[in-house]
């Protein structure tokens, strides 16, 4: 890890945010100097002291928004970052649809004043979150990077605006180096069981909606369709550790450090599993029963969606090593150590 080391001090935008806060674990871990910008619109600083606690290292919390060009510049001109990870960002669905303006003043307009600061005070690394969610309903699977991109919702349309954004930016200043990382379906928790995903409302996602029904904060799944074209007639989806994931994000800075550019990955296992079979590997981890109800499919929800992570195997040298049961038995002990998250 010693040519990490040598990268120096990182900014993590959204670090108090549930990948955010597991990314500041790996890279305090790995030796780097962390400091977070969040505006704890979607979590609370209590990650942020979980953290340090299950590292033992200290990092740089500052309470701002993304949007504040003041306080961008404030920060830029007190410290010399040598890369930015970029997770900021709102990214429910269903409220971006129903307040689109809100997620592009949010996620793009955050982003553009970013890119802003970085650019003036020539900080040209970056990793940027992106989604899975860039390419809409695909037809073929497994999704490669080379799928053509069809975003169907509004934050889905934000990401790709950003990757574009990005993508202009790197052609007129070469010296950019920027890793667009498209993550498929994130879920589990650090090994602690003191940091996991803490949703502010009824969770809107599969695996934090069984974890809160085995501890009894909701009676029921409904699962969302069981007529589609899978082996049990349920949604398919590429579950990726979240650890396996924020290795993926060192692995781009190591491979940022030797290839100027824009490169997109892929951040998948490459294996689908049904809503059926991750209800069962749940119950199996947590020893408790999932009263399931079967409605219809929900709108916008694609039949099976699992990536090809060939290129990021090859070129970033990474692959996920966690399966299903791991996530599991992580989240599990996240959620019944923390019944009620953060807040208790
Ligand atoms: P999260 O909501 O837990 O974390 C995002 C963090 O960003 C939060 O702490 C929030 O307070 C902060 N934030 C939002 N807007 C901000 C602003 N304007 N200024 C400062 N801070 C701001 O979400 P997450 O699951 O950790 O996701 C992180 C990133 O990964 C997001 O960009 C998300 O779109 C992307 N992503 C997530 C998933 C997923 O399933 N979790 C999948 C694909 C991509
Ligand atoms: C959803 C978002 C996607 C986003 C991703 C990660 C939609 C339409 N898509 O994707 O844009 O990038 O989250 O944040 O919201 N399911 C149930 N019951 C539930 C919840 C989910 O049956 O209560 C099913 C879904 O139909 C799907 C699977 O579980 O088949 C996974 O759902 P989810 O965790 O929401 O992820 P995505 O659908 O992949």
């Amino acid at each position: 890890m010693s040519e990490l080391s040598n990268m120096g001090e990182i900014l993590v935008t959204g670090g108090a945010g549930y990948i955010g806060s597991h990314m500041c674990v790996a890279l305090l871990d790995a030796g780097y100097t962390v400091t977070v910008l969040d505006n704890l619109s979607n979590s609370t600083s209590e990650s942020i002291a979980a953290v340090q606690r299950v590292t033992n290292r200290t990092l740089d919390f500052v309470a701002d928004d993304l949007r504040d060009a003041g306080a961008l510049a404030r920060l830029f001109g007190r410290k010399r970052f040598a890369a930015v990870l970029h997770f900021a960002g709102l990214k429910a669905v269903g409220q971006s649809t129903a307040d689109p303006l809100a997620y592009y003043d949010n996620n793009v307009v955050g982003t553009l004043r970013l890119l802003e600061a970085m650019t003036a005070h020539q900080v040209r690394t970056l990793v940027f979150s992106s989604s899975a969610t860039v390419y809409g309903i695909p037809d073929v699977m497994p999704i490669t990077e080379d799928s053509p991109p069809g975003p169907i919702n509004p934050y889905g349309r934000t990401k790709f605006h950003i990757e574009q954004i990005l993508a202009d930016l790197q052609a007129t200043d070469p010296a950019w180096r920027i890793s667009i990382l498209r993550y498929f379906n994130p879920v589990g928790a650090h090994i602690s069981g003191d940091l996991g995903e803490d949703p502010n409302d009824v969770p809107n996602n599969l695996m934090p909606y069984i974890a809160q029904v085995a501890v009894g904060r909701l009676p029921g799944l409904r699962i969302f369709g069981d007529d589609y074209p899978t082996p049990d007639g349920t949604g398919v989806r590429d579950y990726i550790h979240v650890d396996d994931l924020v290795e993926g994000h060192l692995a781009a800075l190591r491979y940022l450090e030797r290839h100027p550019g824009l490169a997109i990955h892929n951040l998948g296992t490459g294996r689908g599993h049904s809503v059926l079979e991750m209800v069962r590997a749940f119950e199996a981890a947590s020893g408790r029963t999932i009263p399931c109800e079967i409605v219809a499919r929900r709108a916008g929800d694609a039949a099976e969606s699992y990536a090809d992570p060939t290129k990021a195997n090859r070129e970033l040298g990474w692959r996920a090593r966690h399966d299903v049961r791991r996530m599991c038995e992580d989240v599990w002990r996240w959620q019944q150590r923390h019944p009620q998250g953060y807040r208790a």
